[in-house]
């Protein structure tokens, strides 16, 4: 599949879209501005993420970049059921998890990408269709998911499974074959192997209200209806040129539905490159559940689309007209996001509802400077553990770092955290910045996750900001 057979034409910029983009730039005086994509992301409380190569986290120029811009990171391939399991029952997992403990060393969230997928299976999958092939396919869904459970912030569980054309259904495959309830059976068996992960079916050439978008709308709507545990709707976005003028109208749609969106994939060759970059970035902050946007890859050199030069950086690292007006977009306004952005909770939780209420209140007044800052948090509890997201917001002036205490319960252990370091697992844990959320503007918010086994209960975080 080429990318311009992907590329659905649309308009660059509508002029509802050069209104938006009036309204951005008067927001942007009154917003605060951040010198990375990752940090400027943050300050809305999303993601900017990039797909990176394994093979490639020996490449200084590469990491640097990587280390100072993204705060989310996709494997490119690494994750795929070709490279996971390249021998039934085999599983290999060296490549993805130098990806994942670079991450994890930084702060940064992992998109896992993809659990199924009609392509780059291993050959011996590609050779099977029924019932052998379903219970491989669920167990391969079993064994990456809880092999990387409490890991991965979200899972990319099924990756086009949509036909393009106009008949909005779905695309014949070896997986489509074994049942039109395989989707499904993979949200659930995703779910119950790793619950503090968000569910995403993801997919391209989706930008705009269309038959295929529409196709996946249904099913969405359909899967929220049914208690099927979808969580989020990963938007791939490979473009040329343009973007549909419905394409934020179209994000929001979905986010009506009850679900996140993400954008997950994207580049974007031509001429019109930098303003479409703005455009795109500018919808998802506009889209309250937007939550992060993930670029396919770091320089022109690494993207998949050779000789396209579709991404933020040329060849040799330097930032493209693209990235200052991808960044510009970020720092220019847009709504913050009100659902956690990072969280993997469960819609319906696996067994009991919270116990705990939703959120606690600040519980300390701003310390640490004329302004100081604040904490609170976001329990989604389930029985067993529980992922909080937890909101640092500055007072009356800007902060440059914080630390935020919070006590964990006996018995409750992180396995897992985003966005901010951890000087322990249990007990008494202080979190602090990252190097791309640390600087938080007056009134300002960022925010950082984890998640841990039994009760959030009396989290009661505090800040010092710094
Ligand atoms: O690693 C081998 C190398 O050893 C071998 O010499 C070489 C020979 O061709 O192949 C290398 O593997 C390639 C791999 O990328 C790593 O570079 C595969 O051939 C190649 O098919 C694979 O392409 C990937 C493609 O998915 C597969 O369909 C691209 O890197 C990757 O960017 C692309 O990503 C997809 C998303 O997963 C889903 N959405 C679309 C997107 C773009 O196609």
């Amino acid at each position: 599949m080429t990318p311009t057979k992907r590329v659905r034409a649309g308009l660059a910029l509508t002029g509802a879209g050069a209104i938006a983009a009036c309204l951005a730039m008067v927001m942007a005086s009154a917003a605060s501005a951040g010198t990375t994509l990752g940090g400027a992301a943050a300050e809305k409380g999303r993601y900017f993420g990039a797909a990176i190569a394994a093979g490639k986290l020996g490449d200084n120029t590469y990491v640097t970049i990587l280390n100072r811009e993204f705060n989310s990171v996709t494997p490119e391939n690494e994750m795929k059921w070709a490279s996971t399991e390249p021998t039934q029952g085999t599983f290999t997992f060296g490549n993805a998890d130098r990806i994942v403990n670079h991450a994890a060393g930084r702060g940064m969230m992992v998109r896992g990408h993809t659990l199924l997928w009609h392509a780059q299976q291993p050959g011996w999958a590609e050779g099977m269709s029924g019932t052998a092939l379903r219970n491989a396919a669920m167990n391969h869904v079993t064994r990456v998911a809880t092999y990387y459970r409490g890991k991965i912030h979200t899972w990319d569980v099924v990756n086009e499974a949509f036909a393009d054309g106009g008949g909005g259904g779905r695309r014949d495959s070896n997986l489509q074959r074994t049942g039109n309830d395989w989707i499904e059976v993979a949200f659930r068996t995703a779910r119950a192997a790793d619950p503090g992960a968000r569910l995403c079916y993801n997919d391209y050439n989706t930008d705009g209200v269309n038959a295929k978008s529409t196709g996946i709308y249904n099913m969405v709507r359909d899967f929220k209806s049914r208690g099927v545990p979808i969580d989020c709707v990963g938007f791939q976005s490979h473009l040329t040129n343009s973007v549909p003028g419905d394409y934020q109208a179209n994000l929001q749609r979905f986010a009506d539905l009850g679900v996140d969106v993400q954008i997950t994939e994207l580049d974007i060759a031509g001429a019109n490159q930098a303003a479409v970059y703005g455009t795109v970035t500018r919808a998802c902050l506009a889209v309250a559940r937007c939550t992060g946007i993930t670029v396919w890859g770091i320089r022109d050199s690494d993207s998949w689309r050779t000789g396209q030069n579709p991404l933020l950086f040329d060849g040799s690292g330097n930032k493209k007209a693209a990235y200052t007006a991808t960044l510009d977009a970020l720092n220019g306004g847009g709504t913050t996001v009100t659902t956690p952005p990072t969280s993997g909770p469960p819609t319906t939780p696996p067994t009991t509802p919270p116990t705990t209420p939703p959120t606690t209140p600040p519980t300390t007044p701003p310390t640490g400077g004329p302004g100081g800052c604040t904490a609170t948090v976001t329990l989604n509890q389930w029985n067993g553990g529980f992922v909080a997201t937890v909101r640092v917001t500055a007072g009356s002036s800007a902060i440059n770092g914080w630390r935020v205490t919070t006590t964990l319960p006996s018995g409750a252990t992180v396995s897992n955290a985003w966005s901010a370091n951890r000087s322990a697992s249990s007990g008494t844990v202080q979190w602090t910045n990252v190097d791309y959320n640390g600087r938080v503007a007056a009134g300002q918010s960022t925010e950082f996750g984890f998640q841990s086994s039994g009760t959030g209960a009396g989290l009661a975080p505090t800040c010092t900001a710094s």
